[in-house]
């Protein structure tokens, strides 16, 4: 069975072909950074635009690439939320239109589960159960995963997510948008203990998360450098480096403690921030001292696209939790949708 997968959920217009037995056939994005960097964050109105102006064309690059006509596609699956609401209307309308015209049943995906089982795609595979770590721009979440569609939460942030202090700290910094990665690449030049910063919860014993206090610190740090003359391009470097060692220390020993609390020995890191050289490498590291074994998806598929959504919803028909003919192509999209209320109906 072909599924092709649409995510629109924010600045990424992702589209996907799963095979239910043979995987991925192919993946095609568009990634809007380019145009919302000039202000400075994504402007969800330009999103929907934009997410209506490339859909067709992706579709069509993933049918070729495939060599599949679209009366090949099975089912077509889209991510129904959380996310931006005009955004992920258009993929709900693309997704919906296309899969009537083809008489086709539709699947609607949480994005966050797109996220949860997209390690799934790369090898080695880990097995269930397995505590994940969903470290995004929206989300900062530890979950226990012990099948398809079976998500306990086990913690979650506060306030900001991981991928928001990175952002608003890089725009303190002068960065540009998206900050993860420029964070990142500024950090390489500087010195994580060159400035001191607080690990927040660090020591709270559960396994939440709170990230907003990271933020103020950094601001403090930059006003009062800029003040004594001393605001160099050396003090940002390690400014940004103390920042992405101080998020890093705090998801590392909260994903450890999870494991420790689950009794669980597999990890699995998804989300956007996965994507992070710092997080993987110290986090393998402190992994292997405890004789965890530690799982990512393929670095690509990281970040946004429409593999995991088409993957998801494989993985949904696979396990029987697709009831196909209750299709009648009316729709609604979650903004919020927490992955607790997942349940087999996702409709
Ligand atoms: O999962 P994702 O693509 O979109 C959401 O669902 O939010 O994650 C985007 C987030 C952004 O906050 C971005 O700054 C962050 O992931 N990110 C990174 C890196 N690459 C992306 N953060 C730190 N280091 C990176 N290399
Ligand atoms: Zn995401």
């Amino acid at each position: 069975m072909n599924v092709l997968g649409i995510e629109s959920s924010c600045d990424e217009t992702g589209v996907a072909i799963v095979h239910t037995e043979t995987g991925l056939r192919a993946h095609a994005l568009h990634s809007q950074i380019r145009m919302h960097q000039e202000y400075g964050g994504v402007v969800p109105e330009l999103a929907s635009r934009d997410h209506i102006r490339r859909m067709l064309p992706l579709i069509q690059q993933c049918l070729d690439e495939a060599t599949l006509t679209m009366q090949e596609i099975d089912y077509v699956a889209y991510t129904a939320g959380p996310g931006l609401a005009g955004a992920l209307l258009v993929g709900g309308s693309v997704a919906n239109a296309l899969a009537w015209s083809l008489q086709k049943p539709v699947i609607p995906i949480h994005h966050l589960e797109g996220h949860l089982l997209s390690p799934l795609m790369s090898e080695p595979t880990p097995d269930f159960p397995f505590v994940a770590l969903l470290v995004s721009g929206g989300h900062t979440q530890l979950m226990r995963v012990g099948g398809v569609n079976d998500y306990e939460l086990l913690g979650e942030t506060l306030d900001d997510a991981a991928g928001e202090a990175f952002d608003k700290t890089a725009k303190l910094l002068g960065l540009p948008y998206p900050g993860g990665p420029a964070l990142a690449a500024l950090a390489e030049k500087g010195r994580p203990d060159a400035i001191q910063l607080p690990r927040p919860m660090l020591h709270s014993k559960d396994l939440d998360f709170s990230f907003s206090g990271l933020k103020t610190a950094v601001l403090t740090r930059l006003r009062a450098a800029e003040a004594d003359g001393k605001l160099t391009e050396q003090y940002r470097a390690d400014c940004a480096a103390a920042t992405e060692q101080a998020i890093v220390d705090v998801l590392i020993a909260k994903t450890i403690a999870a494991t420790q609390q689950t009794g669980v020995e597999r990890l699995v890191i998804a989300g956007g921030v996965g994507a992070n050289k710092k997080l993987r490498q110290q986090l393998k590291l402190a992994a292997s001292k405890k004789g965890l074994s530690v799982y990512y998806p393929p670095i690509e598929l990281c970040t946004d696209n429409g593999a995991m959504i088409a993957y998801a919803a494989a993985m949904r028909l696979k396990h029987g939790l697709v009831d196909a003919d209750t299709a009648d192509y009316g729709f609604s999209v979650r903004a919020r949708w927490p992955l607790d209320e997942l349940t087999t109906a996702v409709a």
